[in-house]
């Protein structure tokens, strides 16, 4: 078999208990053997600052992010909706990786967008905010299924184990299409 496509996975919440990183997980031991998923960290992104940029002192954090998401084949994003947006974390790590002007590390990078919320929408507005960046930093985004994963508190318990059937085959065939379409994204 082909080596496995790597795909990096960003969780838009840094709380332990976070509902997203539980899904995230269990969409990355869903996964088919064709993909391996690597969690990246946004934690200890600074905060981005164009002028580090402008006078060429990036930060090494920034460094070894940008030189990451561009060792990838794919970019995974699973985000809470916070006030109906992306947590500003997650939209720290996608100024900080499209940058300097011209080098974007997202560049033509297929990805997925799964949004999470323990209320009944499923984190809809962080999702369709996040794909309008997507948008201008030209990744194709899997269109189908979306995935607005809603009343997340009933779907997973406190250890990550995922309490029904048609949950886990619901994130096992958005990990499927995702597969399918990075391969169709990259013929
Ligand atoms: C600053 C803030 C804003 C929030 N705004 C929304 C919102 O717009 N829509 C929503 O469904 N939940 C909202 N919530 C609730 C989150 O969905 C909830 O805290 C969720 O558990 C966060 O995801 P996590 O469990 O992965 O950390 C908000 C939470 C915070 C802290």
């Amino acid at each position: 078999m082909a080596n496995p496509k790597a795909v990096a996975v960003l969780v838009g919440s840094l709380r332990k208990a976070s509902f997203t990183r539980r899904i995230a997980r269990a969409l990355a031991d869903l996964a088919p053997s064709s993909l391996r998923l690597d969690f990246v960290e946004i934690r200890g992104l600074p905060l981005y600052d164009q002028d580090l940029d402008d006078e060429e002192r990036p930060p090494p954090e920034w460094q070894s992010f940008r030189e990451r998401i561009k060792a990838v084949d794919a970019v995974l994003f699973a985000t809470p909706e916070y006030n109906r947006s992306v947590p500003g974390v997650l939209k720290n790590a996608i100024d900080v990786g499209s940058r300097p002007y011209g080098k974007s590390a997202w560049e033509g990078k297929p990805a997925a967008v799964v949004s999470v919320s323990p209320g009944a929408v499923g984190g809809f507005g962080a999702n369709h905010h996040l794909r309008q960046s997507l948008v201008f930093l030209d990744m194709p985004v899997l269109q189908q299924p979306e995935a607005y994963i809603g009343s997340v508190a009933e779907l997973v318990d406190d250890d990550g184990n995922l309490k029904s059937d048609s949950t886990r085959d619901f994130l096992a065939k958005i990990m499927a299409r995702f597969d399918a379409w990075i391969d169709r994204v990259q013929r």
